[in-house]
């Protein structure tokens, strides 16, 4: 698939969402149905690996090691009783992990596949699990959301850089905020160095990447600081960290050189600032 972005033809505009929904549909349908795994994007608490010797993304462990901390930073940012919003909420690991702290959840996204995953995976843990919130999932281009009641807070893991125009988006979607409410992402931005090193691999490796990957990756943080006002702000994967990832942490013996590599990134991309910045962990509040 290999559509440019149009926002001036709402022809193309629907032509990319559907393509784009269908490459989650697709993506999840192999973990689920292939694979037959507990991918961590699905449960934190219940994941299972994938297989041995698989990258962070497919490892929980690694996963936990590489990212956890920015999880826990959006969760403690979020009160029991918070009327939350989860854009492109995926198959809803970060909802659900919402849910049992006790926010009342509206999780969105366009893939009838992960929706509907995600509410059948809800209603089968609630019968051995008593959850403190809730969590509407609806299935819908995130551009067209309606909410009837303010939210405190708007989370979006991974997904802001999928969302064309964030400009009109925040725009929009903080006429559903209270005054006080606030805006907790991570996200993934522009790297020259590691778009490189993606070609490279994708010289080598046969990748599939959705219609809008990439699309507002250069707009989050222009478009969060010009909507909301920014309080706090960290960065993450460095190009040094990404290629010991890429080269060495799929082998599993190789674990414990992940915490102290992720000590050495945290430093590399927040005091140091240099060697490429891939995703960024945003902090805002309404203004
Ligand atoms: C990289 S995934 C991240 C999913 C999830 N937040 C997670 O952590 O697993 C990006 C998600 O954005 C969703 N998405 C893309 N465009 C969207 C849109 N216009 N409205 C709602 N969801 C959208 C995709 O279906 C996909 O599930």
């Amino acid at each position: 698939m290999n559509l440019k972005v149009n926002m001036e033809n709402i022809e193309n505009y629907n032509e990319m969402l559907n393509a784009e929904a269908d490459h989650w549909d697709e993506f999840e349908r192999d973990f689920i149905e292939n694979k037959k795994i507990i991918p961590w994007w699905l449960d934190l608490q219940r994941a299972s690996k994938v297989a041995p010797n698989t990258n962070e993304g497919l490892d929980p462990y690694k996963e936990n090691l590489v990212r956890g901390k920015y999880k826990q930073k959006i969760l403690e940012n979020c009160n029991s009783g918070d009327k939350v919003l989860d854009i492109g909420c995926g198959s809803g690991w970060l909802s659900l992990e919402l849910a049992r702290k006790g926010c009342q959840v509206t999780a969105i996204d366009i893939s009838p596949y992960r929706i509907a995953l995600a509410k059948a995976y809800l209603a089968k843990i609630q019968k051995t699990e008593t959850l403190l919130g809730s969590i509407n999932y609806i299935c819908g281009d995130i551009k067209e959301v309606e909410l009837a009641s303010p939210l405190d807070v708007i989370v979006a893991w991974d997904s802001l850089h999928h969302f064309p125009s964030l400009d009109e988006l925040f725009e929009r979607l903080k006429q559903f905020l209270k005054p006080e409410g606030k805006i907790v992402c991570y996200d993934h931005l522009g790297s020259k160095f590691i778009e490189n090193l993606g070609k490279i691999r994708r010289y080598f490796v046969e990748e599939k990447v959705s219609a809008f990957e990439d699309v507002s990756q250069d707009e989050i943080h222009e478009f969060i600081n010009k909507h909301f006002q920014i309080e706090e702000k960290r960065y993450r994967i460095s190009a040094p960290f990404r290629l010991l990832a890429f080269a060495l942490f799929r082998y599993d013996f190789f674990n414990f050189l992940i915490r102290p590599a992720v000590a050495m990134d945290e430093i590399i991309c927040n005091k140091l600032k240099f060697l490429g910045k891939e995703f960024i962990f945003i902090k805002a509040k309404n203004k």
